[in-house]
């Protein structure tokens, strides 16, 4: 895999990177509420997100940090409408198998899977991100493997935010959902992804519906004191 060197780097990103006098890179305002003011967004307009900003959004992923800087994340983007609706569809049935294995409602089911399947092909584009442990080191233990896994799988969280980040920016709505991880090999058949992709995610995305304005959704954080210690 090619890692891109500093010197490869254009310059204009570097003169990105520069900081103001006092130590920040953005006006702090703006910082939080780019950081406080994204929200999950789960309801979406119809119409499309140019690729141009979608090509921004994925190379915002692609500078997360990353373990040893191999850049273990694969995203797959979905905008087809068929794509979207074999995708959706397929783990419509898996999912309602489950719950109906776990003994849920029949009624309660339909709607928990309709409201899923609503979301997923209502949304512009759908981002499959995978972990991959291709370029990651091999160990011949299990604790070293499981190690290598764990930080492949953290360096992909870590794109996924980036991404999460820069769908705010531009205004659109985003939402992780966790369902790839419970139908691995179903998603990497209906998107014929190579073996060694193995689905983490699905983000759904698209320019939020009226009345989903972020900032207007207000979800509370647990108090600093609750998740943070200090020696
Ligand atoms: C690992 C992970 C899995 C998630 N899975 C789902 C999901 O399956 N469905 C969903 O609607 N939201 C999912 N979310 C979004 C969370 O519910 C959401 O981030 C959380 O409630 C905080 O709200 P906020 O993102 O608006 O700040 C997930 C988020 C993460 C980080």
């Amino acid at each position: 895999m090619k890692v891109q060197l500093l010197d490869e780097i254009p310059m204009s990103d570097v003169e990105a990177s520069k900081q103001t006098d006092d130590g920040r890179i953005v006006d702090e305002e703006q910082f939080w509420r780019l950081v406080q003011g994204r929200r999950s967004i789960r309801r979406y307009r119809p119409e499309p997100i140019p690729a141009s900003i979608l090509e921004k959004l994925l190379t915002a992923a692609a500078w997360a940090p990353s373990a040893h800087n191999r850049q273990p994340w694969r995203f797959c983007i979905a905008t087809e409408q068929s794509t979207k609706e074999r995708l959706s569809g397929q783990m419509r049935i898996r999912w309602r198998r489950d719950l109906m294995a776990d003994g849920a409602d029949a009624a309660f089911v339909e709607r928990r899977i309709a409201i899923s399947h609503a979301r997923l092909t209502s949304a512009a584009a759908l981002v499959v991100a995978c972990a991959t442990m291709e370029d990651m080191d091999v160990y011949p233990d299990p604790a070293r493997t499981q190690a290598e896994w764990t930080m492949t799988v953290q360096s992909t969280a870590l794109a996924c935010q980036n991404l999460l980040l820069a769908a705010h920016q531009y205004g659109l709505g985003a939402c992780w959902m966790c369902a790839p991880l419970f139908v691995p090999e179903l998603v990497q058949d209906v998107l014929q992804l190579p073996e060694s992709w193995q689905p983490q995610a699905l983000i759904t995305l698209g320019y939020p519906a009226e009345g989903y304005a972020a900032h207007e959704i207000i979800k509370e954080r647990a108090p600093l004191a609750h998740v943070v210690c200090w020696r």
